[in-house]
């Protein structure tokens, strides 16, 4: 039983991707996601998806590659979208361990579960419901991963208090996201269509690894990864984003992708 009521931010989030998802979209609006899903995996990795299925992404990042999963692991995908870091997951932590993903959109869930039920994929399960309130028991999971998810969040220091609670002792947290070096402007964070395009929820890199080690998180590590200046602009052009007296180049130097780990103390 739930006990988050969604707020209008993830009403907006919701429409947002139930409505790429029915129409096949697969560039979310961020500043990099927006070039080709296969760019942010390695060419070995897309390999173990079955031939003839396409890398369904909205991501900004690989937390596979960054979560170094091994058998028999038990892996939970915050706000697991259509699936495909699930997909990957599971491959690697094979058939003595597990995939949970959990996802707000209904939509996303329907179609990730199609998708594994398709590539017969058995040690995956998708699970509605919010990352400020997951459905997930406590000390049940070794790595929890997530793509481009945590900055759409409204109370992030909530969803990282959860993957605290859900997370084993000594387990680890792998995640890419977008983050920021600075202030964006006010009109840029009232933006809803810019909340969800990955931008306007993004918060300073340093307030996010504090929410992490409020939350328990230690050992954290925030590597930078910057976007080229043309990923930035096909994306600010689909969210319809200009900002008078903020030119692109100062968002370009502002917001940004970053690998992110952490652990729960053991
Ligand atoms: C940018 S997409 C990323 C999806 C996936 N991680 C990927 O890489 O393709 C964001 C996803 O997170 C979900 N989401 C956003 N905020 C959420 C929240 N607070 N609780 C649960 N799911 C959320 C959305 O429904 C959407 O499917």
């Amino acid at each position: 039983m739930t006990t988050q009521s969604p707020t209008p931010i993830h009403d907006a989030v919701r429409e947002h991707y139930a409505e790429r998802i029915k129409k096949n979209a697969s560039c979310c609006g961020s500043p990099d996601c927006c070039s080709t899903d296969s760019n942010l995996y390695p060419a070995d990795l897309l390999s173990t998806l079955p031939a003839g299925e396409s890398a369904v992404s909205y991501g900004c990042g690989d937390p596979i590659t960054l979560a170094s999963l091994l058998p028999g692991q038990t892996v939970l995908d915050l706000g697991s979208g259509a699936g495909l870091d699930c997909f990957f997951a599971a491959k690697k932590v094979g058939e003595t361990g597990r995939a949970i993903g959990v996802d707000m959109t209904p939509e996303m869930i329907e179609r990730a579960t199609a998708s594994a039920k398709r590539m017969g994929i058995t040690n995956v399960e998708f699970r509605q419901g919010y990352l400020e309130d997951l459905p997930v028991e406590k000390d049940s999971v070794d790595v929890i991963i997530s793509n481009c998810v945590i900055n759409l969040s409204p109370d992030k220091a909530k969803v990282f208090a959860e993957a605290f609670r859900v997370l084993k002792p000594g387990g680890k947290l792998a995640v890419s996201d977008i983050v920021t070096d600075g202030p964006l402007p006010e009109e840029v964070k009232q933006s809803l269509s810019a909340w969800a395009g990955c931008v306007a929820g993004a918060i300073d890199a340093r307030d996010y690894t504090a929410m992490m080690e409020s939350a328990g998180f230690r050992e954290i590590t925030l590597t930078p990864v910057f976007f080229d200046q043309e990923t930035v602009d096909s994306a600010l052009d689909e969210m319809k984003l200009d900002v008078k007296d903020y030119p692109r180049e100062a968002i370009h130097k502002t917001v940004y992708s970053a690998k992110i780990t952490a652990y729960k103390p053991a």
